[in-house]
């Protein structure tokens, strides 16, 4: 039987076809982050998008037509989610003229009349009741705007939507543009023929979030690394008082579950043997570090200390493949960063094949000034791991196979 990721590995890319002379829909995800003044403050989704676009350019696609969402719009117009946000960039990193449609419906005839090198970008798709319900009128709209569906939103193939999965119904020719195929390569390689010994660094603030993928990895993994709030409740699982902590009290057994499951699979665990203590996370006044077991009262553990830092960077140093997933505390406040930005430094420093799970993880990394020092980052970040816990991505489900499986 083959393995989910290489049921994923299978499906047709674009290179794969032919384009040309065809109208080309191209699926990304440009959901960036922006600041309250709708300046995009990282474009590395945009810029993992152009190998695919230039690509239809270059192989004379009569149009391409670019989709995506952009935060998480009720189903209607709202100005900070509009994708014009993203067009003048998008024309900056493409050298190129990009002509934005506000509703594509209206626009059909302009879109099919074949003028080749056109690059169209469609208002957020989640401006349209229908995208989030996978509304088959929607898909199928949709496609009449195309003859070939390319998903290149990685960010977004977990989700089952009208213009990532539904589409897939009413077009004949469906395929995966450059950079799905790129992070499945990557995953591929960590997790289907990995050089051992694997470590995986999970961290992030809730282990209900990431218990799915502790339990899946199990078998596959050498030594598990946890740091970030949801370490907190394995700390509590060992009997310490955490005081004010963060930490999940209806999660306290799951956790000694995981703890013996990985005995039982001879998985080596590492947990904070010291942490960064605060009075206060919003007005901190008194940080210190202290012992884990040592959390004073009335304090939060908000960081790995110091000496953690020193063991999780002795247990990575030896591996060969390391998967990161999720910050060691609250990386977004600069004295709660240290943690998480040192052992950013020391993933990065390892001699081993490194690849980052996206989301905050890739925000963290970018953050430590490390981004450029990983073997792989991930754009995704629901969707990088859904894919670590094995599952099929909905966007990649339905693409044409090469075996025609
Ligand atoms: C992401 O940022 O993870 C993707 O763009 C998906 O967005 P969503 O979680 O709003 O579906």
């Amino acid at each position: 039987m083959i393995s989910n990721i290489h049921y994923m590995k299978d499906v047709k890319s674009i290179r794969d076809i032919d384009i040309t002379g065809k109208r080309v829909l191209v699926r990304v995800d440009f959901n960036v982050p922006m600041d309250s003044h709708q300046t995009i403050t990282d474009d590395r989704r945009i810029r993992s998008a152009l190998q695919t676009i230039n690509y239809c350019i270059d192989h004379n696609a009569c149009s391409i037509t670019l989709v995506s969402h952009l935060g998480r719009p009720k189903g209607e117009y709202e100005e900070r989610f509009s994708l014009r946000h993203i067009q003048k960039r998008l024309e900056r990193l493409l050298h190129k003229r990009v002509e934005f449609i506000e509703d594509f419906e209206s626009s059909k005839d302009e879109i099919s009349a074949c003028s080749l090198e056109r690059v169209f970008l469609l208002e957020n798709i989640r401006f349209y009741p229908g995208e989030k319900k996978n509304d088959p009128e929607l898909s199928r709209k949709l496609a009449s705007i195309c003859d070939v569906y390319v998903n290149d939103a990685f960010g977004t193939s977990h989700r089952k939507h009208a213009s990532t999965y539904g589409i897939t119904e009413f077009v004949d020719e469906k395929v995966a543009g450059f950079l799905m195929m790129k992070e499945i390569e990557a995953f591929s390689k960590a997790l289907e023929s990995p050089v051992r010994p694997i470590t995986l660094v999970v961290g992030g603030a809730k282990i209900s979030s990431k218990i799915t993928l502790l339990e899946s990895v199990m078998k596959k993994i050498d030594k598990l690394i946890i740091g970030g709030a949801m370490s907190n409740t394995f700390l509590k699982a060992l009997g310490y008082n955490m005081q004010a902590s963060l930490y999940e009290q209806s999660y306290v057994e799951t956790a000694e579950n995981v703890l013996q499951e990985a005995k039982k699979n001879n998985v080596k665990v590492y947990l904070p043997v010291d942490v960064v203590i605060t009075d206060s996370v919003e007005r901190p006044i008194d940080v210190k570090v202290v012992p884990a077991q040592d959390v004073l009262e009335g304090f939060s553990a908000v960081d790995i200390g110091p000496a953690t830092v020193k063991l999780f960077h002795e247990a990575i140093e030896l591996s060969n493949t390391i998967i990161w997933n999720g910050p060691m505390g609250i990386y977004e406040i600069d004295r709660f960063s240290k943690g998480t930005f040192k052992l950013a430094s020391a993933i990065a420093g390892c001699y081993a094949y490194t690849i980052v799970g996206g989301g905050d993880t890739a925000d963290a990394a970018d953050k430590a000034g490390e981004s450029e020092n990983f073997s792989f980052i991930s754009t995704g970040g629901g969707a990088s791991l859904e894919l670590l816990e094995g599952k099929i991505l909905p966007g990649f489900e339905k693409l044409d196979r090469k075996q025609g499986a």
